[in-house]
């Protein structure tokens, strides 16, 4: 079995922290499993829970209006994975313990996707997977390198969605992406308004 597919097994019935005790389904992640771009949330919520598939709600709407302006598609350009694979009750922010349990799941997505740039979507996919005292506003907009891939951290669409007046900045974020985008997979690269 393709060792994607392996993990995906493994994660379908993974019982390894108590988000296992209320989720419907894990949602494993999807997209192109050579993307080279990743794209990391927090968690499933209410409707990616029900259909086992990341941004699928509103927060997901918005992703794909995003994706659209740049030029990228789900099945082409990109993989959308989560912090946790399970949603966390009410839609609570994970806690440490239940992302220690789950980093490893999307380590080896990484390994195996092996994307050129990370996307990290809000202050959890910042902190799970860069540092715990990271701050997004503090960090958004400005390249980390972490193993050897660029990382974009910006802000969650559900944020977005909150806060209307924090699109702009956000915009600024996935210009950069397209940039580098441009740089290291594609020079030839269309998008639409930028
Ligand atoms: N929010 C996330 O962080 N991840 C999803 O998959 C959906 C909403
Ligand atoms: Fe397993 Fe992750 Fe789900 Fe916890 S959140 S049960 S570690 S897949």
């Amino acid at each position: 079995m393709d060792e994607l597919e392996q993990i995906r097994a493994e994660v379908l019935t993974c019982r390894k922290c108590t988000l296992c005790e209320t989720r419907h389904n894990p949602v494993f992640g999807e997209g192109n499993r050579h993307a080279p771009v990743m794209c990391i949330g927090e968690g499933p919520g209410y409707y990616e829970d029900m259909a086992g598939k990341p941004f699928v709600g509103k927060s997901g709407e918005l992703l794909d209006k995003i994706f659209l302006a740049c030029g990228f598609t789900r099945d082409k350009h990109v993989f959308i994975a989560n912090i946790v694979k399970c949603r966390p009750p009410e839609n609570r922010n994970p806690k440490a313990d239940e992302m220690a349990a789950c980093l490893p799941y999307l380590y080896r997505q990484i390994e195996l996707v092996d994307p050129k740039i990370i996307i990290l979507l809000g202050s959890t996919a910042l902190k799970g997977l860069i540092d715990p005292n990271a701050r997004i506003t503090r960090l958004r907009g400005q390249w980390l390198e972490w193993q050897n891939r660029w990382v974009m951290p910006t802000y969650h669409p559900s944020a977005l969605l909150r806060n209307p007046e924090l699109k702009r900045d956000a915009w600024e974020d996935f210009k950069k992406v397209i940039d580098k985008y441009r740089e290291t997979v594609d020079p030839a690269h269309y998008s639409k308004y930028h």
